[in-house]
């Protein structure tokens, strides 16, 4: 066995610890709107229904679970925005490996939904079309 596996198992206990997932990732998932008008937000999983939400305009919605890193962990959610609506997965395989950081403790993906649809970023940085990913517009 290799030398440094007792510590890694002594680090997922201290992350699970402090984090309340046990031998698993802690996620946190933001949702942040610039939409000028109140939207409301339904997001799920298999196992959870996190229920509708109104975000207002600058305003977020955010929500904690632990990733197993077996790529199954899925939230998605339904956007309606006035007369508008779409759907789209909020944490899946491909989003978990575009948001996870090579860093200790609690992962991040922030989404801005703006006028012109749905972005992801791993940092809440000032938003740019030319580094935060766009995923789709509205429908
Ligand atoms: C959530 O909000 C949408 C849009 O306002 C509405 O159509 C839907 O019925 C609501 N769902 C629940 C469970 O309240
Ligand atoms: C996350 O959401 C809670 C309410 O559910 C709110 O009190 C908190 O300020 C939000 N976190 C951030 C960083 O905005
Ligand atoms: C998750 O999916 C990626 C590619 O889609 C794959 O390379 C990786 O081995 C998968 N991990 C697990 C634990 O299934
Ligand atoms: C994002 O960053 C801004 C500026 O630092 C801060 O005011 C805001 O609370 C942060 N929002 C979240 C969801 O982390």
């Amino acid at each position: 066995m290799h030398k440094f596996f007792p510590f890694l198992i002594l680090f997922s206990l201290i992350v699970s610890i402090t984090h309340g997932c046990f031998l698993t990732v802690p996620w946190s998932v933001y949702v942040l709107s610039n939409i000028p008008d109140d939207i409301v937000a339904h997001i799920k999983s298999g196992d959870d229904d996190l229920g509708n939400h109104t975000i207002p305009f600058k305003g977020n919605y955010n929500w904690s679970f632990c990733s197993r890193g077996d790529n199954r962990t899925l939230f998605y959610g339904y956007f309606w925005w006035g007369s508008k609506f779409q759907s789209l997965d909020l944490f899946n395989k491909e989003l978990e490996k575009f948001c996870s950081l090579n860093k200790a403790g609690r992962q991040d993906c922030y989404w801005w939904v703006r006028p012109d649809g749905f972005y992801v970023f791993p940092f809440n940085n000032t938003f740019s079309e030319f580094y935060w990913k766009f995923i789709k517009p509205w429908g």
